[in-house]
């Protein structure tokens, strides 16, 4: 018999990818999705189950028929601007809709989750490359919210024994390497994509939200994660919980930073397209540096990125740009 694993929000960007791969690695991955910003052509037809996680009664419901021996959480509202116009939608979906499903998962008996959190968690950083004791300080509802479910996670270890990874991603980019699955935002927020879209005629030029920053250019630095890399590193924290690993926090990034305008010149390398720019002011509570020390999860886990490399992470962001494959319904 198959593991069974639920994964909410698994018809999203890094969601889908994941599982890709618990399939691929003789998993029975079950999705949780309502679709809200998630699609129907990442999923094959027996995984999706339709549902939101507002709708306790549902999920329980579902966890309880399917018996799942571990959760994998994705599902949330991710636009950190869109966080500070509407706070409340960001408290409800991402921390008490978590917390449904917590309670869902006691109710059923199942005792292992992966919490996807992120480097918002930190705010402005004191320290770069960013370790995991680092101070808690978000600097906007998202991140904040973050914190709150995994400080809540403890809690219901010490109370219920429920086993937990979160794991902080920084900047999530790049498609799966057979060109089935990649990112697609609407709104799209994040910058590599965002740059390809100009390269693909898809929008006329790139914003750049800053240029006095303190950094060598002036643009904000980021560190950028290949997807199949996280990938990796959730199937690695899912197993180690399996067998026995204790409950953690990991960062996932790739301890190098670039900066904005160092993707726009590799992205224009990769296109060939000229790529115009516009500066723009700086965006309130973006920070300038944004690197993670990963050095936990490699030693503890034995994590390893394979596409460190910015080049390599935007040429697969840019073939799946190219695909037309979203426009094809569900993968069979
Ligand atoms: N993409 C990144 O760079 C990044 C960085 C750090 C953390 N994260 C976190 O990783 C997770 C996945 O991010 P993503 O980029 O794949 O986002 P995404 O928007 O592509 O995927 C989120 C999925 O959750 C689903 N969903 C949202 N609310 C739901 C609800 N109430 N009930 C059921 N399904 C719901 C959506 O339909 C979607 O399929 C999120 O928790 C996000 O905060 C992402």
């Amino acid at each position: 018999m198959k593991k069974v694993i639920l994964v909410t929000g698994g018809a999203g960007y890094i969601g889908s990818h994941v599982v890709k791969e618990l399939e691929r690695k003789g998993y029975q991955p079950l999705v949780y999705d309502n679709l809200s910003t998630g699609h129907r052509w990442a999923m094959k037809r027996d995984e999706l189950i339709e549902g939101d996680l507002g709708d306790k009664a549902h999920l329980q419901k579902i966890l309880h028929k399917e018996k799942p021996v571990a959760v994998m959480h994705f599902a949330a509202r991710s636009i950190v601007s869109e966080s500070v116009e509407r706070p409340e939608l960001y408290f409800r979906n991402n921390v008490i809709n978590t917390f449904n499903l917590l309670e869902a998962m006691l109710a059923s008996g199942v005792q292992y989750f992966i919490f996807s959190s992120s480097a918002a968690v930190y705010g402005n950083p004191q320290q770069v490359p960013i370790p995991e004791d680092h101070p808690l300080d978000p600097v906007n509802p998202y991140g904040e919210g973050k914190v709150v479910v995994e400080r809540a996670l403890p809690w219901y270890e010490e109370a219920h024994d429920l086993r937990h990874i979160s794991l902080r991603y920084f900047n999530a980019a790049g498609a799966d390497p057979e060109g089935e699955l990649g990112e697609d935002h609407n709104p799209e927020t994040h910058l590599i994509p965002r740059v390809l879209e100009v390269a693909a005629m898809k929008r006329p030029l790139i914003e750049i939200y800053g240029t006095d920053y303190d950094t060598p250019d002036g643009t904000c630095i980021r560190d950028y994660i290949h997807v199949t890399d996280l990938v990796q590193a959730h199937i690695l924290a899912m197993e180690a919980l399996l067998n026995g690993h204790p409950s953690r926090v990991y960062n996932l990034g790739n301890q190098r930073g670039f900066s904005v305008r160092e993707v726009i010149e590799v992205a224009r390398g990769v296109t060939g397209h000229p790529i115009p720019t516009k500066e723009s002011p700086r965006r309130p509570g973006d920070p300038p540096v944004l690197i993670a020390s990963s050095e936990r999860i490699k030693k503890e886990l034995g994590w390893k990125p394979h596409h460190d490399d910015l080049r390599t992470i935007i040429e697969k962001a840019w073939r799946w740009i190219l695909t037309e494959k979203k426009d094809k319904g569900p993968l069979c």
